[in-house]
């Protein structure tokens, strides 16, 4: 299949881009590069240097035809969302519109978006399954949710075929491809970083909450995981209809046992330190990801903590090797 990937220059978008074109896809990708690196597009993609708003419609003129489009391009900082709401609104919605516009003035009817677990909120009782209530409590996850909701209405009203993949907290790397944001809040790189030596130690945000040991709870996919699903769902996707999937691994890994288990791969003791709780967390989020088992076919390889943290590790080590040793 010819596939145009926005966002392919972000860390899921990348790894995406590198499983589709191990698979014998061609691959355009399309990255503003405000968020993403021009380093992480996968050696055999094309790429264009663009925004999703202004520019998809052109590049899906000029480099085309395409059979489906995988959206990741977004704004997905939690934190952000709040202080600057118009980013996400414009960057999320505004454009993930012209975007729906551009496939169906090109006739590309094939979409698969990455949506969130954000979409959710906090959640009444877990695991989260997709007829859960959506009551997100930020812009980001609003956003998302915006999107999802008009790519409903597109698939209904012009045979659009979709599936949003709903992630929940996507680690480790693939493929030389992984976690490298120029602003990095979270969980496990941060852990890394302070492993390396890179950052003095790590906060654990909360240590009051209604778990276990009172730090928060999360559910940790594998990015490659997450990228089969992808395929999949590039698969599994029927015109006039919007499938909804969650990610995850099913199981839950409160802070302290994320950073435990870094410490435990890396070998190395580092300082932690407990703070206040992050705004707008929720204490536990874990997915049901039956639906896409059942219904995709869905069967996740590396569901281990410890798999998903020394892949993580195992990037994060040679990209700090990396910039020690770049001129200056
Ligand atoms: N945390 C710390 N210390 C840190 C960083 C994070 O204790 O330095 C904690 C957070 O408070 C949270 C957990 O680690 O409890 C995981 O935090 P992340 O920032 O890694 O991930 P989030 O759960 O906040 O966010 C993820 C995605 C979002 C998505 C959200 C919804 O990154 O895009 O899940 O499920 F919206």
């Amino acid at each position: 299949m010819r596939l145009l990937v926005t966002g392919g220059a972000g860390y899921v978008g990348s790894v995406v881009a590198t499983r589709l074109l191990e698979l014998g896809h061609q691959v355009v990708v399309l990255d503003d590069l405000s968020t993403g690196n021009r380093e992480a597009v996968p050696a055999g993609a094309e790429f264009v240097h663009g925004e999703v708003g202004a520019d998809t419609a052109g590049v899906l003129a000029a480099h085309g035809p395409f059979d489906a489009v995988l959206h990741f391009a977004a704004m997905s900082l939690v934190g952000e969302s709040v202080t600057d709401p118009d980013k996400y609104w414009h960057g999320n919605v505004v454009a993930g519109i012209a975007l729906l516009d551009a496939m169906c003035e090109a006739g590309v009817g094939t979409l698969v978006f990455s949506s969130t677990a954000a979409t959710y909120g906090e959640p009444d009782r877990v695991p989260i399954v997709e007829t859960a209530p959506t009551a997100p409590t930020n812009p980001y996850g609003a956003t998302k949710l915006a999107i999802d909701h008009a790519i409903t209405s597109y698939a209904h009203a012009r045979g659009l075929g979709a599936v949003s993949l709903r992630y929940f907290n996507v680690a480790g790397a693939y493929g030389g491809a992984g976690e490298n944001r120029v602003v990095e809040t979270h969980l496990i790189p941060l852990v890394l970083q302070a492993a390396l030596g890179h950052r003095p130690d790590i906060a654990i945000f909360g240590t009051d909450y209604p778990t276990a040991d009172g730090t928060a709870v999360r559910d940790y996919i594998h990015v490659a995981d997450l990228a089969d699903a992808h395929v999949l769902a590039l698969e599994a996707a029927e015109s006039g209809t919007h499938r909804i999937y969650n990610l995850g691994s099913g199981e839950g890994f409160s802070v302290r046992e994320v950073i435990d288990t870094c410490k435990q791969v890396t070998g190395i003791d580092f300082p932690v330190r407990i703070a206040e709780r992050r705004a707008g967390d929720p204490a536990v989020l874990i997915a049901s990801s039956q639906r896409a088992v059942d219904e995709l076919g869905w069967r996740p390889q590396r569901t281990d903590l410890t798999q998903v943290v020394a892949d993580a590790w195992e990037y994060t080590r040679a990209l700090g090797e990396r910039a020690h040793s770049a001129p200056r």
